[in-house]
């Protein structure tokens, strides 16, 4: 028997100021999907904003459906989107941000880990770390140096 032992450090900012310039941009367009998602049914609005190599951003949001399971989050619209519409483009960064309609989201909402699976396939396939940033609609900013850091253990293609 071994074990196996994963240590993971993630950035906590405090506020939108401190990030990179570019992060902020970004950030601003994760705003704007987010405003812009379809969330009839939890009132739970996610966006996300996915740069590209060469300055492209891909905004993504969740896409709600009365057959509650039919419905998509926002980083895998965001991401899908990205790899359907440029593909071959490189990722740099993802910020996502979330808010409801109910109660004021001042914690940063991570990932769910089927989005966490989804964008990890984007990452192995660019061979190259793409830097996550989520936050809810105020508070602290959370950044992962990778998909991969939260998700350390994904299922692999090697696999297949
Ligand atoms: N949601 C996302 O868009 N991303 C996540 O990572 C978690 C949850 C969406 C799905 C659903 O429309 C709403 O938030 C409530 O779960």
């Amino acid at each position: 028997m071994e074990t196996i032992t994963i240590t993971t450090s993630f950035k906590v900012f405090e506020d939108v100021n401190e990030l990179p310039e570019k992060i902020q941009a970004l950030m601003k367009q994760a705003v704007e999907a987010r405003n812009n998602a379809y969330a009839p049914y939890s009132n739970f609005q996610v966006g996300a904003a996915v740069l590209l190599k060469g300055g492209t951003i891909v905004q993504g949001n969740n896409q709600e459906n009365a057959s509650y399971p039919s419905g998509l989050c926002a980083e895998r619209t965001a991401i899908y989107a990205a790899g359907a519409n440029h593909p071959g483009k490189r990722i740099v960064a993802i910020v996502i941000t979330a808010a409801s309609k109910n109660h004021p989201v001042t914690a940063p909402a991570a990932p769910c880990g089927a989005c966490r699976q989804a964008l990890i396939e984007y990452e192995k396939k660019q061979q190259k770390s793409i830097p996550l940033y989520f936050m809810g609609e105020s508070g602290n900013i959370i950044m992962a140096n990778a998909v991969a850091d939260l998700q350390p253990l994904s299922f692999d293609s090697a696999l297949l």
